[in-house]
Parts: structure tokens; C-alpha cells; sequence
């Protein structure tokens, strides 16, 4: 089974057949709703809005913990997620569909990692590459099978929101090497790796980032603006064809 965690513009899945919903409790408390289970492309997978159903949490009151956790204890292979994101690269033009392969964290104060507590053993996750290369070559197959052009490879930034950066903040990302900014691939990503969990994003240009691009694409976090919905509908193609593979 493969676990999808839906990001902003993606509280539900359509290809998605529901069979059953759960509530799970895990020792870091609450994930962010209730777990979906049903079927795509004719294969098990759970699904979880990482924003909750009604995008009620901003990213720093997400559990990444939680959610991981209760994700691991599903018997899961690996994790796909989803995320919104600000194109800094000039080609990250609102509507592309970015499959990142490094990233580079600026959050901080988030609950990161499993490995905390006296009673908890001292562990140096390796993270060299932090997205699964298996996943990520499953992803492209399946967009190229799809006929969807997808951007194969770039950097993602995460910053710590829940405010949208400053011109001079995006300078500084791109400085370091950033072509892409969210606010929500970390911790999860290297959450996911402590728990030995395979993991990819998929993420999707909603706006030009602070400073690029034309004034016309500002942030949409209210859902759908219509550039965003078209992208999510063709990330679930490419799911539906990852799974059918
Ligand atoms: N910055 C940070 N996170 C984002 C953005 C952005 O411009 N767009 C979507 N998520």
C-alpha cells in the first residue's frame, strides 16, 4: 500500500475510491484528520490532507509527526506527497508540476524528529539524498506515460510561514540554490526517513515567488485558482498511473 499526503488545493482526492475512513491517535498526538483508505488505479492507498479537510491548519500547526507515524503504522511502502508551491527559476512558471531531488530547510521550532527523549536512542539519519530515487523514477514514468510535462529535478525550500517571503528572502534562496519555496516538505521528509519510509513530492507552481515573475500570479491559498486546479488534476492522473503500473 502507498500513502499520498494531499496538499493545499488537494484536501480529497478524485481518483480516489473511498472504502473506509479511520481516526488514528498516535504518541505525538493527533494527525491532521482522519485517514482515507480506498483505491486508486485499482491498488490500496491512504490518503491524508496534510491541512486537515477544511485547510484549517497552517503549516506550522501541522503534526508532521503524527501524520508520519500514523502513516507507518498502515504497513505502508512508501509516501507520495503533494505540495504547493512559489517558482523562483524562471521555467517554475505557475502550473508546472516541479518533481524536486534535493531540498534545502529553513524552518525551525517544528517538532522534527522521532529520535528526542532520554529514553530514545541517538540516531544520524543519513540524508543525502532526501528524496527516494525509486519513487521519484516511478513519478516521471508515470507523467511521461500520461503525456504531462513535468520538471525533473530542482531544489525546494522549505520556509516557516505561515506569511509568504520577502523579495530580498527569495534573493537569498536562490542565492542558495532554491528554485522552488513551500511550506510543508519539512520535516516531513526526513520524518519519513527516520521511519525508513520511501518518499517523493510532487509539487505544483501556484504563484511566481516573491519578486518573480509577473504581479498576476500573487498567492491563491484560497483553494482553487484555476492554473493550481488544472495541475492537481493532471498530478492525479499521474498517480492513478503510478499505481496502475
Ligand atoms: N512561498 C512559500 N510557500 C508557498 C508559496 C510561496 O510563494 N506558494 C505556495 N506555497
Amino acid at each position: 500500500m502507498l500513502a499520498i499526503i494531499g496538499g493545499s488545493g488537494l484536501a480529497q482526492l478524485s481518483v480516489l475510491e473511498v472504502t473506509h475512513r479511520q481516526v488514528v491517535r498516535t504518541p505525538y498526538g493527533d494527525p491532521s484528520c482522519a485517514l482515507t483508505f480506498g483505491l486508486v488505479g485499482g491498488r490500496n492507498v491512504v490518503f491524508i490532507a496534510r491541512h486537515g479537510y477544511g485547510h484549517s491548519l497552517a503549516p506550522h500547526e501541522i503534526n508532521f509527526r503524527a501524520n508520519i507515524w500514523a502513516l507507518k503504522q498502515q504497513n505502508i511502502k512508501g509516501v507520495v506527497a503533494i505540495g504547493a508551491v512559489g517558482g523562483i527559476r524562471p521555467d517554475m512558471r505557475p502550473g508546472a508540476i516541479v518533481l524536486p531531488d534535493d531540498l534545502l530547510d529553513y524552518t525551525s521550532g517544528r517538532e522534527h524528529t522521532f529520535f528526542e527523549g532520554l529514553d530514545k536512542p541517538v540516531v544520524h539519519v543519513d540524508f543525502t539524498h532526501p528524496y527516494c530515487p525509486d519513487l521519484r523514477a516511478g513519478l516521471k514514468k508515470a507523467a511521461q506515460a500520461e503525456a504531462i510535462e513535468i520538471v525533473d529535478g530542482g531544489i525546494y525550500a522549505c520556509t516557516q510561514g505561515p506569511r509568504l517571503e520577502s523579495t530580498a528572502e527569495i534573493n537569498r534562496l536562490e542565492r542558495d540554490g532554491a528554485d522552488i519555496v513551500g511550506m510543508t516538505g519539512m520535516p516531513e521528509a526526513a520524518l519519513a526517513r527516520e521511519l525508513d519510509l520511501p518518499y517523493a513530492m510532487l509539487t505544483v507552481v501556484a504563484n511566481y515567488a516573491a519578486g518573480r515573475g509577473d504581479s498576476e500570479h500573487k498567492v491563491d491559498f484560497s483553494g482553487a485558482s484555476s492554473v493550481l486546479d488544472s495541475s492537481l488534476r493532471s498530478v492525479e492522473r499521474i498517480l492513478q498511473r503510478l499505481l496502475q503500473s
